[in-house]
């Protein structure tokens, strides 16, 4: 499969180059960041013996490399339109970047079916991540009361993270209703008490040497149960990268979780 790699500059995207240079049956045939000074990925002292062109504009990256996915990760911003100019493209894409409104994954899901072109976005590529997701939905069938805690370092960009949020929205399907807290509960500090979805706190702490963790925190009467995922590393989100690359030429739809993918 011939794949072309978007944002290979960032930290995810220059993980994902490392990736499919080393996957057997994948391809790399381009590169694309924002203003990028080099002509050829080789000009990158770590990727000197690679003959990739470099791409600064999406649009030429398709019509003159024709990959057959495109890999993004690149920022919320911009994260939707180039998804969106890929499926256009009738190029099957592969989407780690955050920050994608409900609405927006179904439209995109939309065009993907139209065009019959296979497409993944995935807040979190790591599979101990998804377990966390899916253990924190069977236990807050259990124990509505649940706060979620994200921590990641301090050069993200949105807040709340997508996995707190995919998380939130896999609880929310089987948790009653509950609203946190006291009812009388008042915030000396604005934002004290974290951000509100469905009655639920999302806290976001961001700092220096932390990659992307998640705690899922439940209290009932007499006891608590924590879940926690840790990334240390960035490579633990590449399995999972390299399971949507090949899985998106047996798909003619988009798919929004890592976990509607695994077997
Ligand atoms: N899904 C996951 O498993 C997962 C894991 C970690 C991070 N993320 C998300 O991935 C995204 C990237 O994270 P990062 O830490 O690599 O960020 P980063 O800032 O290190 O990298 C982003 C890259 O995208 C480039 N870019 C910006 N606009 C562009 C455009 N229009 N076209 C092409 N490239 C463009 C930037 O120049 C930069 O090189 C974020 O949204 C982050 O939240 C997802």
């Amino acid at each position: 499969m011939k794949v072309a790699v978007s944002g290979f500059k960032g930290r995810m995207g220059h993980e994902v180059v490392k990736t499919i240079l080393k996957e057997e049956g994948l391809e790399l045939i381009a590169v694309l960041d924002h203003k990028p000074k080099e002509k050829n990925i080789c000009e990158i002292a770590e990727f000197s013996t690679v003959d990739v062109p470099v791409y600064s504009d999406l649009a030429t990256m398709l019509e003159e490399s024709k990959p057959d996915c495109v890999v993004d990760f690149t920022t919320p911003k911009v994260g939707y339109n180039n998804t969106k100019t890929i499926i256009e493209h009738g190029v099957r894409a592969v989407v780690g970047t955050t920050g994608f409104q409900a609405e927006q994954i179904a439209e995109l899901r939309k065009m993907a079916e139209a065009k019959k072109i296979g497409a993944v976005i995935a807040p979190n590529f790591a599979v101990g991540a998804v377990l966390m997701m899916q253990f924190a939905q069977k236990a807050a069938k259990y124990f509505p009361n649940v706060e979620i805690i994200e921590l990641h370092h301090d050069n993200k960009l949105d807040a709340p993270s997508g996995t707190a949020v995919k998380t939130a929205e896999m609880m929310a399907e089987v948790r009653d209703y509950v609203k946190q807290g006291a009812e009388e509960e008042v915030e000396l500090i604005e934002g004290a008490r974290g951000g509100e979805f469905e009655g639920m706190r999302i806290h976001s702490v961001r700092l220096p040497g932390l990659v992307a963790h998640q705690e899922v925190i439940f209290g009932a009467e007499g006891q608590g149960l924590t879940l926690r995922h840790d990334s240390y590393d960035r490579v633990s989100f590449m399995s999972g990268v390299a399971l949507a690359v090949r899985k998106t030429k047996e798909l003619e739809t988009l798919i929004y979780g890592l976990e509607n993918i695994l077997d």
